[in-house]
């Protein structure tokens, strides 16, 4: 009997101890994912800055591209809804951004060799596929905090190029669609932030 009446105030210090423990790592958890999605935030605004000078087309020149099909089909379709957006999982959207973010890596490296290649000016690519590394390291950094793994997927095949034309063409293709993906991350990570509980700077 006294043994239990002894052992009570020191189990109900270890409860506290132990929620105390289990709040604050909730916590610290909660406010680096936090960190890290205002991390996200500010690469992708540099981003789309950057995906408006990947040609110096005015908007009258770009008109006699706007008919032109579209020819990377290896690029990321971004379908977003309301709905989507609503029905967000915290884990599936960081996956669904690394992803992305990688597939237009792997297309910007393409269209900085191919600008090169063509003598035309690759400032603005190289920029953006050092902005896209380091949104999917803050992705994979993120992932990881959950313990989910940053999916893999396979390399895209992308066409030869052989006049500066052709690498202008993709150039805007490739800048719209980046500037799609960018508008469409940002919600994606407003969306988060407000699911994580941050706090509004
Ligand atoms: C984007 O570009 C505009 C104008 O060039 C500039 O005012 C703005 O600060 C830039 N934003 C970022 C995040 O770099
Ligand atoms: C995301 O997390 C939920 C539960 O938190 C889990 O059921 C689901 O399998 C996870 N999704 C992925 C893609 O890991
Ligand atoms: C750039 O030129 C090299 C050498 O001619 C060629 O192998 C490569 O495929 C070209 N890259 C692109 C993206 O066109
Ligand atoms: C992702 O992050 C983990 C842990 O920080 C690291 O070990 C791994 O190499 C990273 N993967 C990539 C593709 O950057």
């Amino acid at each position: 009997m006294k043994l239990i009446h002894d052992s009570a105030p020191c189990l109900h210090l270890l409860l506290l101890a132990e929620l105390f423990v289990h709040s604050s790592s909730r916590t610290s958890h909660t406010s680096s994912l936090c960190s890290m999605l205002k991390l996200m935030m500010a690469q992708v605004d540099r981003l789309k800055n950057l995906s408006k000078s990947f040609h110096d087309l005015s908007d009258v020149e770009l008109l006699n591209f706007a008919d032109m099909e579209h020819r990377l089909h290896s690029l990321p379709h971004i379908h977003h809804t309301a709905t989507h957006l609503s029905s967000l999982k915290v884990n599936e959207s960081l996956s669904q951004l690394y992803v992305h973010a990688q597939a237009f890596k792997l297309h910007v490296d393409w269209l900085k060799t191919a600008k090169e290649n063509v003598s035309l000016s690759s400032h603005s690519a190289e920029g953006a596929g050092t902005h896209l590394l380091q949104l999917s390291n803050l992705l994979n950094s993120s992932l990881h905090q959950m313990s989910e793994e940053a999916p893999l997927s396979p390399p895209p095949s992308l066409p030869v190029t052989s006049t500066a034309f052709d690498v202008l063409r993709f150039s805007v293709e490739i800048s719209e669609r980046l500037q799609v993906f960018c508008d469409w991350s940002k919600r994606v990570l407003r969306q988060l932030q407000r699911l994580s509980h941050c706090p509004r700077h």
